[in-house]
């Protein structure tokens, strides 16, 4: 029987408000397992995932206020990020003014896939570059991740891998990712104002490059060739050469050689609400 319009409509609701459901698990479980109210500096990541997380963190802090005259700090990746810490209510720190010392505790972000080995590729929302810088001086990265996101390896729901790059060097970026087996990577822009280019809170330009189903450390292990023969990477191979092009600022693929450790982050998958 055909599905009428309004049916359609009301399936659809009905599958946001799952998705909404499971993010907001993931965030509050995240948050229960990994936030103390005794933390001085917390990052906090960009997205729709993470405003879930801060309303965790402010309804934990609430339940549980740090002692006396001690201040929470939270520092976002973003401008958005930064605009979800003030309406919380919560003190936010801009990177570049933390005591030069310091290390923050824990970093929430999400992510637009993670794999089995907790790589990610996140800048989804182009704000990829912030995000790494962030999650770089963080003991612990915890990747806020629903059950869609969840994936053996990467590139398999999600398409591409987000890249920040130089306005002026765009073009021959480009032409080196094609160079690494890309197959017609293109550059984000507003396509529904046609207001042109995609522009970050560092004013760069987001190249989304899709690649073939990108390996694990695991599978190389077992001795699959990830080096790039026949458009063929291991995840962490092609985050070097990536970030290695001239003009790059950052590639949205987060994984050891980034500076995060797997062993240190948590993924939470929030499980599909029946
Ligand atoms: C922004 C990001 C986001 O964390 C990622 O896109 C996930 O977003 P959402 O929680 O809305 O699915 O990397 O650049």
């Amino acid at each position: 029987m055909a599905t009428t319009a309004a049916e359609a409509k009301a399936k659809a609701a009905t599958s946001t408000a799952l998705v909404e459901a499971a993010k907001k698990k993931a965030a509050f479980a995240a948050v229960a397992e990994h936030f103390t109210s005794t933390m001085r500096f917390v990052g906090i990541g960009s997205g729709s995932t993470i405003v879930y997380g801060v309303e965790a963190i402010k309804a934990h802090l609430a339940a549980h206020p740090p002692p006396q005259g001690h201040i929470n700090w939270f520092v976002p990746t973003g401008w958005n990020s930064r605009k979800v810490i003030e309406a919380a209510g919560l003190t936010p720190i801009a990177f570049d003014s933390l005591p030069a010392d310091a290390q923050l505790e824990v970093a929430f972000d999400g992510a637009d896939e993670v794999d089995d080995e907790l790589n990610c590729i996140k800048g989804g929302g182009a704000c990829l570059f912030q995000e790494k810088l962030v999650a770089c001086r963080s003991k612990k990265f915890v990747c806020i991740a629903d059950y869609r996101k969840n994936q053996q390896r990467l590139l398999t729901n999600w398409p591409t891998i987000p890249i920040e790059v130089a306005p002026i060097a765009y073009a021959s970026v480009i032409r080196e990712l094609v160079a690494l087996g890309s197959v017609k990577p293109i550059l984000r822009e507003h396509t529904l104002s046609k207001t042109g280019p995609v522009q970050t809170d560092q004013s760069f330009y987001i190249i989304d490059a899709p690649f073939k189903q990108l390996l694990t450390a695991g599978d190389v292990k077992q001795g699959k060739d990830g080096s790039g023969k026949d458009g063929v990477w291991e995840v962490e191979t092609l985050a070097r050469r990536i970030k290695a092009i001239n003009g790059v600022l950052e590639v949205g693929l987060f994984c050891g050689l980034n500076g995060i450790q797997a062993q240190a982050a948590g993924l939470l998958g929030g499980q599909k609400p029946v």
